[in-house]
């Protein structure tokens, strides 16, 4: 496979064509940004730990029968994902208050939910990803009624998966964001990443928080948390 020209650059990724058109090579960037946008920082390393974090997730998803975009990992900092159209919605699944719902509800921070919510929220940086209701979605064509229950329901089942498989390794799946695109049949399919910059891990023992909150909120040293997170799932230290 030979990596093409660049097709797109986002906050943490780049996405480049291949010599398949069904196919497109992601290089994570070791950029953190938080707030959309409006903090930034070059963080060495953050880069491979995405990579190599979300290439297990999705490997361990794939194995427990969900299917994503994701095909193989090929470098530290590289994957290659099956090329999707992305639908404009970002999925929010929460288990427990934190986050923009703990400050927009005033509901305390930590507090489980009575059952799990799904949210989403429009995938636009100019607007600041607002909130959607089912009616905002219908109005704006982002997806039809029946493309977002297939959404909810995928999104329900990545949660039940890696609610159990974290819970094992001794971290609460607290909430986390996902996207979904159409391949070229056009059928919805999990793609983006799925990584301590999209979900929010708390270590059940301790409290500790282990994604990127540790960044939007200087507690301290994004690396470490990361590299806590990718030792638990089995995989390699990451030497910066
Ligand atoms: O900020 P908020 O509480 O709405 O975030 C919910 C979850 O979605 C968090 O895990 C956060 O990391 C993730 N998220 C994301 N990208 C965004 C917004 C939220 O990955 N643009």
């Amino acid at each position: 496979m030979e990596k093409g020209s660049l097709l797109y650059e986002g906050k943490a990724k780049k996405v480049y064509e291949t010599n398949d058109e069904n196919i497109v090579w992601i290089e994570y960037k070791d950029s953190a940004t938080a707030f959309n946008g409006e903090k930034k920082a070059s963080i060495d390393g953050k880069g491979r730990l995405n990579n190599e974090i979300t290439s297990l997730l999705f490997s361990k998803l794939k194995e427990l029968g969900i299917d994503s975009h994701f095909i193989s990992k090929v470098s530290e900092t590289e994957q290659l994902v099956k090329k999707v159209a992305i639908i404009p919605l970002e999925t929010v699944v929460r288990n427990v208050s934190a986050g923009s719902f703990a400050k927009r509800l005033g509901v305390e921070e930590g507090k489980p939910l009575s059952r799990t919510i799904v949210e989403f929220y429009y995938k636009d940086d100019d607007l600041g990803d607002p909130l959607l209701t089912d009616d905002h979605i219908e109005i704006l064509q982002l997806a039809s009624k029946e493309e977002v229950e297939i959404i909810k329901e995928k999104a329900l089942k990545v949660n039940s998966v890696l609610t159990e498989f974290f819970k094992e390794l001794g971290i609460r799946l607290v909430d986390f964001k996902l996207e979904f695109g159409k391949d070229h049949s056009g059928a919805i399919l999990l793609a983006d990443e799925i990584s301590p910059d999209t979900c929010r891990l708390w270590d059940i023992a301790t409290k500790e928080k282990l994604d990127k909150d540790v960044f939007r909120r200087d507690l301290g040293s994004l690396t470490d948390a990361y590299e806590n997170i990718l030792a638990r799932l089995g995989g390699q230290k990451v030497c910066t």
